[in-house]
């Protein structure tokens, strides 16, 4: 997007912040540099003060002389702060609320629900961060303990993203058709995440999306559904450690190369392929790829309390036949979410590859 702005020059006289306006000036710069720890950083005219700039907290304010406007100020502060789910009220009306700092992870509890979607071009998808489009495949989320998403980009080319991280349980990050470049922390040079090939996020690390090639479209599969998206523009990537075995949170960071992969026989005319996730997040999460014959078999004993189960069809086809929640013939591009309790059996016409995820949610 082009834009005329000046960008901040090093001397720092361009400046941005919140006007807020007041009658009584002395009271309310007395509120907002006594009570809330505000310092003057200017103010004129200095025989009867009208205008001051006031910096703290991250912020700048601008108070004037003016109509009273009534305003919300949001304020970070500790959570042992007697201030801390409190709300002031300026002279001039504005209202300021004192809300953590360091905000933690909210876990909600696993609400399981069979969910079926089918691939259709409805234009379900929407644009969400960095310009791509997202489609949720577990709409209601169980709860708000999931989120599934199917981004696209159909055109390829440089990804408008920045150093980034997320606060997170888990994060699988699954290329189901075309390439994409990535950096991760700590892993070295920028590589290509092709067709087949995935990585876990684990919590915090330092990533970036750096390019695409035509058509990519990617799983991605997080735990809680809600979680924030933190810009790091303190780190640049690639950086120059490198440290392929860190653990981030009780995880370390994992990229299973699909070319690389090994099969093991699950039955006849059905492999699968382990990702090596289940050890990597300590056995939170199981990610594997399974790749069957056409007309062949393959089952699913009972899934287990407090489990997410979903599968993917990344080529191919699925007809899942569950013990309590009915069969379901899903298509290419189709996924499922089966709810525990639940045993069930996968038939395959045609020679398919699906992805199965199951992760055992904390509560
Ligand atoms: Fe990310």
């Amino acid at each position: 997007m082009a834009t005329d702005l000046p960008s901040p020059d090093e001397q720092g006289t361009e400046r941005a912040g919140v006007v807020l306006l007041c009658q009584d000036f002395a009271a309310n710069l007395a509120f907002f540099t006594e009570t809330l720890g505000f310092r003057v950083e200017t103010i004129h005219p200095a025989d009867g003060p009208t205008h001051a700039s006031l910096i703290g907290h991250g912020s700048r304010l601008f108070l004037e002389i003016g109509q009273d406007q009534s305003l919300k100020i949001r304020m970070s502060i500790a959570t042992d702060n007697p201030l801390f789910g409190q709300t002031l009220t300026a002279p001039n009306g504005s209202t300021v609320e004192f809300v953590n700092a360091k905000p933690g992870l909210v876990i909600e509890p696993l609400v399981s629900s069979l969910v079926v979607d089918h691939v259709v071009a409805d234009g379900s998808s929407q644009v969400g961060r960095a310009g791509m489009l997202y489609r949720d495949l577990v709409p209601g989320r169980q709860g708000g303990a999931i989120i599934a998403s199917l981004i696209s980009i159909a055109e390829g080319g440089p990804v408008p993203d920045y150093v980034h991280y997320h606060d997170v349980l888990f994060q699988l990050i699954f290329c189901r058709s075309g390439w994409v470049k990535v950096v991760y922390e700590d892993q070295g040079e920028p590589f290509i995440l092709h067709a087949g090939d995935c990585v876990i996020q684990p919590p915090t690390i330092r990533h970036r999306v750096l390019e695409s090639g035509d058509n990519l479209e990617v799983i991605e599969i997080g735990y809680p559904a809600e979680h924030l998206t933190n810009a790091d523009p303190t780190m640049s990537l690639p950086n120059s450690e490198i440290n392929p075995h860190r653990v981030w949170e009780g995880q370390s960071f994992i990229r299973h190369i699909a070319a690389n992969a090994k099969w093991q026989q699950l039955s006849t005319g059905v492999e699968s392929t382990d990702t090596g996730i289940l050890t990597a997040t300590q056995g939170l999460t199981d990610v594997k790829v399974i790749k069957a014959d056409a007309t062949s078999t393959w089952k699913q004993e009972t899934i287990q309390p407090l489990t997410f189960e979903f599968l993917f069809v990344l080529e191919g086809d699925a007809h899942v036949s569950t013990s309590n929640n009915g069969e379901h013939a899903l298509a290419n591009g189709s996924s499922l979410v089966i709810p525990p309790g639940n045993s069930y059996t996968v038939k395959h016409d045609k020679e398919s590859q699906i992805l199965k995820l199951s992760l055992q949610a904390i509560k």
